[in-house]
């Protein structure tokens, strides 16, 4: 397993719309287990493929406290919403930044499974926010695309002011 890059606001290629999984092969395997390992290691509770530059239909979550419920969904689709709910959002590629989002409450979604198999599901609460969340981004759509332009560069700002201090902090340090 390998530990991958996730790329970060605002990087165009977060903006790629992922096309659709053909091939249930060991390729997508080696995917799969990376994108977990990479989600755990940040860690996460949700990764879509886009994030680490792989632009296909392919997301892996786990909103367990202990990282013991790892789910995927290959080319995953909503059939139907219903509710809604407004909850606190962050996200791997946009690091330190959180915002509140109307989501829909709950979703059915259709997605096959790493060996291709169809499969049916009703996700609801952090589970709902997740996999909308994560559907968003294999459309090339983030959460801080929900916010006004004025917020979004406030975004944008603080980003570049973490990444300066990170990189300061780095020339200072030597690291082993
Ligand atoms: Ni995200």
């Amino acid at each position: 397993m390998a530990k991958l890059d996730i790329l970060e606001f605002p990087d165009p290629r977060l903006k790629t719309v992922a096309s659709e999984v053909k091939s249930f092969d060991i390729h997508l395997k080696t995917l799969i287990e990376d994108m977990l390992e990479t989600m755990y290691s940040a860690p996460g509770i949700g990764l879509a493929a886009t994030q680490v530059n792989v632009h296909e239909r392919l997301l892996v979550l786990d909103i367990s406290e202990d990282q013991s419920c790892p789910r995927v969904y290959v080319n995953p689709e909503v059939l139907s919403e219903s509710g809604e709910q407004d909850c606190e959002e962050g996200c791997l590629s946009v690091p330190g930044i959180y915002a509140r989002v109307k989501r829909a409450e709950s979703v059915i979604v259709k997605a096959q499974d790493p060996t291709g198999i169809f499969f049916e599901e009703q996700l609801e609460n952090l589970h709902a926010v997740c996999i909308q969340h994560e559907i968003d981004h294999l459309n090339g759509r983030l959460f801080v695309d929900y916010l006004s332009p004025l917020k979004r560069n406030m975004v944008r700002r603080k980003l570049e002011k973490q990444r300066k201090v990170a990189a300061q902090d780095a020339e200072e340090h030597r690291l082993i």
